[in-house]
């Protein structure tokens, strides 16, 4: 039986598989320049954070209807319960959608179809989380949470994703003080190729509750202090950033020094359907290479949850 866990930093636009792109490819007449599913995953080899964006852009072109989303998500699900996910806050990227003619509603009532049924046919219960893509305008992400008013109830929080050296939290400030008003959630990522001082600006300008990646507080020391004390989560993709170069090779992965410095950890996949596995092989891959013990994957698992946006009730059934 794989460990109970939360998924909290997945990407749904990431799980799309080769063969569910192909499959979406001929259902809508799109054409991908790439031959089969062998060829295209050739092409997953990447050098930094942009050479996968400028792949996951363009493969997400063949989702084009509300079923699409459906399929994409289920897919998902299947697979996370099977790896032992019991919860999962899903990011989306609606202006990645909205700049190719779909409206947000296709999009979030697509995900709907198979969120909501997620509890009953898989056992995992889902919040959505949607990302301003950072590398995009301010405006561009206010215009985004204004088109989101007709789908509140369906979306917990809000997140900042994309393109991350250049774009700091700052540029952001009004549009997360516009989402707290209205009660969401917030998270960012931050500190995963951009520095530490990215994060604190998430924490200070934006009002993060969990930090996305947070990789690169450990070149400040300070920080890491400040993390520890006020138990901010921080939720880690240790695959993702081995595939992306944030760190040179698993082994080199500062995991287990973060737990040890007493950081609120968290193991994630990312985009899973990139970066060589879901959040199950992610745990597998954290134990055989980083020798972490069943203490230490229990207090990850343990991590998920306290760091979710359950209510405590569910989080106490969860588990
Ligand atoms: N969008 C999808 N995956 C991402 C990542 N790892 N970092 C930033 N933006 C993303
Ligand atoms: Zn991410």
């Amino acid at each position: 039986m794989p460990l109970p866990k939360a998924e909290l930093h997945l990407h749904v636009e990431g799980t799309l598989e080769p063969e569910l792109a192909f499959e979406l490819a001929a259902r809508n007449g799109v054409t991908l320049p790439y031959a089969d599913t062998e060829e295209l995953r050739a092409a997953y080899r990447f050098k930094d954070l942009q050479s996968f964006l400028n792949l996951y852009y363009e493969l997400m072109t063949v989702l084009r209807t509300e079923q699409d989303f459906a399929d994409l998500a289920d897919a998902y699900l299947a697979r996370a319960a099977a790896q032992g996910v019991r919860h999962a806050e899903i990011f989306f990227d609606p202006q990645a959608h909205i700049a190719r003619g779909l409206s947000l509603g296709t999009v979030v009532e697509g995900l709907w179809r198979a969120l909501g049924g997620s509890e009953r046919n898989h056992g995992v219960s889902t919040r959505l989380i949607m990302c301003f893509l950072r590398d995009e305008s301010a405006d561009s992400a206010l215009e985004t949470l204004q088109a989101a008013t007709p789908y509140l109830d369906r979306i917990t929080g809000i997140g900042l994703d994309s393109a991350e050296v250049g774009h700091p939290p700052a540029k952001f400030r009004e549009v997360y003080r516009a989402a707290a008003e209205l009660g969401l959630r917030r998270v960012a990522h931050a500190g995963e190729e951009g520095p530490p001082a990215y994060i604190t600006e998430a924490l200070d300008l934006l009002g993060v509750e969990r930090v996305d990646h947070g990789l690169r507080c450990l070149e400040d020391p300070a920080l890491v202090e400040r993390l520890v004390r006020e138990r901010i989560p921080l939720t880690l993709c240790p695959l993702s950033n081995v595939r992306l170069r944030a760190v040179e090779t698993l082994a080199d992965h500062p995991l287990p020094a973060m737990l040890d410095a007493g950081l609120l950890c968290t193991v994630n996949s990312d985009d899973p359907a990139y970066f060589g596995g879901y959040v199950g092989d992610n745990f597998r891959a954290v134990r055989e290479t980083l020798g972490l013990g069943e203490d230490r994957l229990r207090e990850l698992a343990r991590n998920s949850f306290l760091a979710s946006f359950l209510e405590d009730d569910e989080e106490r059934r969860a588990r």
